[in-house]
């Protein structure tokens, strides 16, 4: 493989979940949030943006939502969010109704974008946290209780939460974790769902099974973790619970789905 230091950055990453109690500076928070802001943005529209948590009750009270202690510990803790709330108000100013059967920034498609948007932001950010010797961890787990994060965070019409992103300067040191053959993820052309590719990925699975299962986690370290498939077996077979449906949950922040 060629290499950088971008490269090596990026080859580096593990998720943190264990931080020195160190406040941040303001020149690096300004860093971090000028980086996330540079990423590409679908049709230019900018549609997210981050709240900090900032308040010790309320990262503790993400900490509760989240179910994960950690996140009350993180000393710069940020949540995504999809947002149309701005350009709603823009849109409104320039005298276009919000509420007509035409308005096209509620619909699937910005709803859908706007969350690839807040993403990509995300990452940025991420990536420029590790360039600089912090650690993070990405929180999807905030999005257990969908509606007591929007009333928590006073998320208005037309936003909707994406992930979490807690940032510090790590206080350990996790191994990395294995990622499966590259061949099970890059295809040439077009996506190979026949019965000898169905094989392949039953026969390959089996030796990533071995090197995931060598895998210790820190959260974890009595014991090693789950082979791949017995984690995807087990994700598989659990049924989520309301709180996390996206439809209910985004139609009551004035999105349209159907649409
Ligand atoms: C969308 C998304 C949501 C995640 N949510 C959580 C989370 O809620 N809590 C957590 O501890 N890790 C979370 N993670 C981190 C993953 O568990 C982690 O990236 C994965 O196990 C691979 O480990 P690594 O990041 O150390 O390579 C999330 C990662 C992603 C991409």
């Amino acid at each position: 493989m060629v290499t950088n230091s971008t490269i090596e950055t990026l080859l580096n990453r593990r998720s943190i979940r264990k931080f020195v109690a160190e406040p941040f500076d303001d020149d690096t928070v300004a860093t971090l949030e000028t980086v996330a802001q540079h990423a590409a943005s679908s049709q230019y529209l900018n549609d997210w943006s981050a709240v900090r948590v900032k308040d010790p009750a309320l990262k503790r009270r993400m900490s509760e939502i989240g179910r994960q202690p950690y996140i009350a510990e993180a000393p710069l803790l940020y949540v995504f969010v999809a947002d149309e709330h701005r350009n709603a108000i823009i849109a409104e100013s320039k005298g276009v109704p919000t509420d007509s059967d035409t308005y096209g920034l509620a619909g699937s498609y910005r709803f859908s974008q706007a969350q690839n948007d807040a993403v990509l932001a995300l990452h940025a950010m991420e990536t420029a946290a590790y360039s600089l010797g912090l650690g993070c961890v990405i929180l999807g787990s905030l999005l257990n209780d969908v509606p007591g994060l929007i009333e928590a965070l006073h998320l208005p019409q037309y936003t909707y939460p994406v992930l979490g992103l807690a940032i510090g300067k790590p206080d350990q040191a996790p191994a990395l974790k294995p990622r499966m053959p590259r061949e099970l993820q890059f295809f040439d052309d077009v996506y190979p769902s026949d019965d000898d590719a169905t094989e392949s990925i039953k026969e390959r699975i089996g030796a990533f099974d071995v090197s995931v299962h060598e895998y210790y986690d820190l959260r974890n370290t009595d014991r090693p973790v789950d082979a791949f498939s017995d984690q995807i077996a087990s994700i598989a077979a659990q049924r989520m619970d309301a709180t996390h449906q996206v439809i209910p949950n985004a139609t009551s922040q004035g999105f349209r789905l159907d649409r």
